[in-house]
């Protein structure tokens, strides 16, 4: 096998599911599947307050998960074996743990609020981080207070961002999460899919006089990104009638300074990054800069702060008490002992609707890995499927599944203590369904409990023996619940760093690199020969037949339109 120079291959000492905590860990397992939760309260009146934490504005309640204390013990033990404490300090040190790339993983650097240098190959990375965010604040100071004009001296109004994964799913689901904090007069849109309705229908919202276009792209070879950009450029350019205006309506955020100049960006309106920034860890640098326009820098800053105490809680708390650590590590045992395929997020505040998907990409992109980090095949799974949708609606869509589907799935529910947006007693109304959700997953009803509440509703004997077995909920369904004081920037931050470092705890329990993603490559090589070849005209021969077949019927459709 072919192997990069970069890749080190230090084996393994002890294969993870060889490790007699693993053993343990599956006897637990044993255990507890004769245990049901609601015994597990029951038992234990003080439940909520041993397995719950409070740090960085989020109370973490993960009381209602199948465990106890020899679980949680274990787990921990297990990390310890697998080197966790080293590895954070290895991340958080600018080693080279990405190592398929020969990349640091250095997002915490970016929202490190101290006085600390960060070194990356020797070298403090911090002036530099420092500098990019006083670029950052002068010129959303400028756009904000109408200074940054365009062409035609008409101060901006609306700002489209331009990219796909990191560099649209962070800060499109922070602009929404933090809504209450966007300036009034200012709107922030996000153009990421190729599909040309997504540029199109926002063009048509905006006027080429007051719009920002903020290109973002790690590479800035990414083609969706630039097939947008260049539509954008070329309709720009046509309303206003001058190359020159493009100057006043493009920015870019990329660590590519040439492609950036090749494009026709003025490198002076460039916000660089780092390579040693993953794309979806990358909101906390330049590509959140549409974010900050829309908040304003002093509030971006505050979300840093927010990431950044979590930060420090996570390298410095014990793993017992150590919020990413005891997410992960649960993660884990569902995964691999209980044997969950599936994990939902459910923020119950609708300006968390992008929460989900950001956390499909963070969570799948980092450990969806089949090989370990010594480029061996696991054998065992890693990364769950990550979905959901904002309560209450997803009760009126899937929940029907998780309360008496034939699978478990823990659930993330997040919820915020105060709102924004107080309207008569909703904010109540949508706390008790978060609660009672994760009570009812809990508890569940029993037969005997169907049976009570059909003879109240004065049903006959008959009707109850019919109608009874459908009523009856396994319950023993695990859920952790994260309680937010209030979605401000700075509990933003702490909650995307607390997931942040739970997928790293995770990857570091399966022992595979969650910064490289090459599992997207493969696609995007063959959509560019296929591209090519549809460009071509040509009957098309060369890939399987189904393939084939699908892309003569478009070259036939093509022929056929006037
Ligand atoms: O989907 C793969 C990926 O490389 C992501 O990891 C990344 O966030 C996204 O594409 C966008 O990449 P870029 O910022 O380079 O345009």
């Amino acid at each position: 096998m072919l192997k990069n120079k970069h890749v080190k291959t230090t084996p393994e000492p002890t294969p993870l599911t060889e490790l007699p905590v693993w053993q343990t860990l599956e006897a637990h397992q044993q255990r507890l599947s004769q245990v049901h939760m609601r015994d597990l309260f029951a038992a234990d009146p003080k439940r909520f307050s041993r397995f719950s934490l409070d740090h960085a504005g989020i109370l973490f309640d993960y009381s209602k998960n199948l465990m106890d204390d020899s679980v949680m013990s274990d787990l921990c033990a297990l990390a310890e074996q697998r080197g966790l404490p080293d590895q954070i300090e290895r991340m958080f040190s600018g080693e080279t743990i990405n190592a398929t790339e020969g990349r640091s993983a250095l997002h915490t650097a970016l929202r490190n609020r101290g006085p600390s240098a960060v070194y990356v190959r020797g070298e403090d990375v911090m002036p530099d981080v420092i500098s990019v965010l006083h670029k950052m604040r002068a010129f959303t100071d400028r756009v904000r207070g109408g200074d940054w004009v365009g062409y035609a001296g008409d101060a901006i109004t609306d700002v489209v961002n331009i990219g796909i994964g990191g560099s649209d799913l962070g800060p499109v689901m922070a602009v929404q999460a933090l809504a209450p904090y966007v300036k009034d007069d200012l709107r922030v849109h996000f153009v990421s899919n190729v599909d040309g309705t997504h540029i199109a229908e926002t063009l048509r919202k905006v006027n080429p006089r007051t719009t920002l276009f903020v290109i973002v792209s790690k590479t800035f070879t990414t083609q969706e990104t630039l097939a947008n950009a260049h539509a954008a450029r070329r309709w720009l350019v046509e309303q206003a009638g001058d190359e020159k205006a493009i100057a006043k309506h493009f920015v870019a955020v990329s660590t590519n300074l040439q492609a950036v100049a090749d494009f026709g960006i003025d490198t002076d309106a460039m916000f660089g990054f780092w390579d040693w920034v993953g794309g979806r860890f990358s909101v906390w640098s330049a590509v959140g800069l549409s974010l900050a326009l829309a908040i304003g820098i002093d509030r971006f800053e505050a979300m840093l702060e927010g990431g950044h105490e979590m930060d420090q809680h996570f390298r410095e708390a014990p793993l017992l008490r150590n919020l990413p650590v005891l997410m992960g590590l649960l993660g884990v045992w569902y995964r691999n002992f209980i044997g969950t395929h599936s994990h939902v997020i459910a923020p119950y505040d609708q300006s968390l609707q992008r929460f989900p998907a950001y956390l499909q990409q963070l969570e799948m992109e980092s450990n969806g890995k089949q090989v370990d980090t010594t480029a061996a095949s696991v054998g065992y799974h890693t990364c769950p499927v990550i979905w959901g949708e904002p309560g209450t609606n997803g009760q009126h869509a899937f929940f029907q599944l998780l309360h008496q589907g034939t699978e478990v799935i823990p659930v993330d529910f997040i919820a915020p203590i105060e709102t924004h947006n107080p309207v008569a007693d909703q904010h109540r109304l949508l706390l008790a369904n978060c609660f009672s959700q994760s009570e009812a997953l809990m508890r569940g009803r029993t037969l005997g409990e169907a049976i009570d509440e059909l003879q109240e509703q004065g049903l006959n004997d008959a009707e109850i023996e019919a109608l009874a077995p459908f009523k009856v909920f396994p319950g023993n369904r695990p859920s952790n619940t994260l309680l937010l004081d209030q979605l401000t920037p700075k509990t933003l931050g702490a909650l995307i760093a607390l997931y942040e470092h739970k997928v790293f705890v995770q990857g570091v329990i399966w022992g595979v690199n969650s910064f490289d993603q090459w599992g997207v490559e493969l696609g995007k090589k063959l959509a560019k020969t296929v591209v090519d070849e549809l460009d071509a005209g040509l009957v098309v021969s060369s890939h399987d037949s189904s393939t084939n077949g699908l892309m003569n019927r478009v070259l036939a459709a093509i022929q056929q339109t006037p």
